[in-house]
């Protein structure tokens, strides 16, 4: 006989039909509701990880209202900022001219843990040749997706870059402002008030730049610069004073609505409490900031150029004549370091 013919279970007792009909719809439906079940935690658990880190665990910090527009949780795509993803981060930009201190500067910055200032990013013309790549590049920089030697590790609480006027930035000042404004970036100005050494400086610069065989350490590079002593051209002398510093002031007026401090080179080497505030404005904790980067011109102005007498005789007697004397650090009792830094928050209309 086979052994599974109907005939060999007739014997034992099987359950009627009705019945394995409401057995298999039941478990039919147990199936149905856990795989339901698995489908909704899964998209529970996806929410959750989303947000987890912008909603859930990063608390405002305490900050006035007003305040809150300045600082970010970024989320770098090719890192994690791990312990110190829920710190807030500041956006910021130096703004500057060449031949300002600001070199000297930025080195003073990144002696700070907590502050990143990733350099003249936009030296570079493919970063600046339209309004799109830069605005491309200001977003992967403020996202922390950007490495240079001066990007610290992942609880860097300021990150920004230094930008030289004529670097695009007064091009398309229209367009820049409305981004710093939107992503709530603050702004320190680095100027120096003594036209005079900046341009003296400028054409020593230049003349380091055509003699291309300078190498060595910083040092020796600075004595050769200093040696150097340019000839001013004391025609133009005035009107460059005055479009060097138009150009300042237009900038200024361009970006007055956005978030900023004015700093004076003059008034950096000259006070040291201007560290502490540009701190501040960084809302970074205040600690003592170094820089071993050596300054180029020591010696008083008149030593610096050949034509001196020209020079002298030119400004002497003009409202440019107190940058004769002007060593940096010697400075008109008029010219106060700016003790607050303005903050102006634009309103939105909506
Ligand atoms: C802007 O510049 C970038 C980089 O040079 C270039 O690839 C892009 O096509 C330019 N975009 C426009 C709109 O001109
Ligand atoms: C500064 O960095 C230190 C360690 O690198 C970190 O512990 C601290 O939380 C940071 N401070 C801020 C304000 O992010
Ligand atoms: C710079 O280096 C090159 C080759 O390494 C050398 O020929 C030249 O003399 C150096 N210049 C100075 C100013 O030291
Ligand atoms: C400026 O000019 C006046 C006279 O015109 C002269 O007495 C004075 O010494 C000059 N100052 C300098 C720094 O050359």
């Amino acid at each position: 006989m086979h052994p599974y013919s109907l005939k060999s279970s007739k014997g034992a007792p099987f359950p009627p039909r009705p019945i394995l009909v409401v057995l298999i719809a039941i478990f039919g439906f147990y199936v149905c509701y856990i795989s339901f079940n698995q489908i909704t935690l899964e998209n529970r658990y996806e929410e959750n990880s989303g947000e987890v880190q912008a909603e859930i665990h990063c608390r405002k910090p305490r900050l006035p209202h007003e305040e809150l527009r300045y600082v970010h949780f970024p989320k770098p795509e090719s890192y994690s900022r791990g312990e110190c993803s829920c710190n807030p981060v500041r956006s910021f930009v130096l703004v500057s001219m060449q031949r300002s201190g600001s070199g000297w500067f930025e080195t003073l910055l990144n002696s700070h843990p907590n502050i990143s200032s990733n350099g003249e990013i936009f030296n570079r013309v493919d970063r600046r040749e339209n309004i799109s790549s830069i605005l491309q590049t200001l977003d992967k920089l403020y996202n922390l997706d950007w490495f240079t030697s001066a990007a610290k590790n992942e609880c860097t609480a300021a990150f920004g870059l230094k930008w030289m006027l004529n670097q695009g930035f007064m091009d398309h000042h229209d367009d820049i402002a409305n981004y710093l404004n939107k992503k709530g970036v603050s702004v320190i100005f680095l100027f120096r008030k003594n036209t005079l050494r900046r341009l003296i400086s400028v054409l020593a610069n230049d003349y380091d730049r055509d003699a291309k065989q300078l190498n060595g350490t910083h040092k020796s590079h600075a004595e050769i610069l200093a040696k150097f002593k340019p000839v001013l051209d004391v025609s133009n002398l005035i009107p460059n004073i005055r479009n060097a510093e138009k150009y300042i002031r237009d900038c200024l007026d361009h970006f007055n609505t956005i978030r900023h401090m004015i700093l004076y080179y003059e008034d950096i080497v000259r006070n040291r409490n201007a560290l502490f505030q540009v701190q501040e404005f960084l809302g970074v904790p205040v600690r003592k900031l170094v820089s071993r980067q050596v300054k180029i011109h020591t010696s008083p102005l008149p030593g610096l150029v050949r034509n001196w007498d020209d020079v002298s005789n030119k400004l002497n007697g003009t409202q440019y004549a107190h940058f004769l004397d002007g060593a940096d650090y010697v400075h008109p009792p008029q010219q106060q370091l700016h003790r607050t830094y303005c903050i102006t928050v634009r309103k939105y209309e909506q």
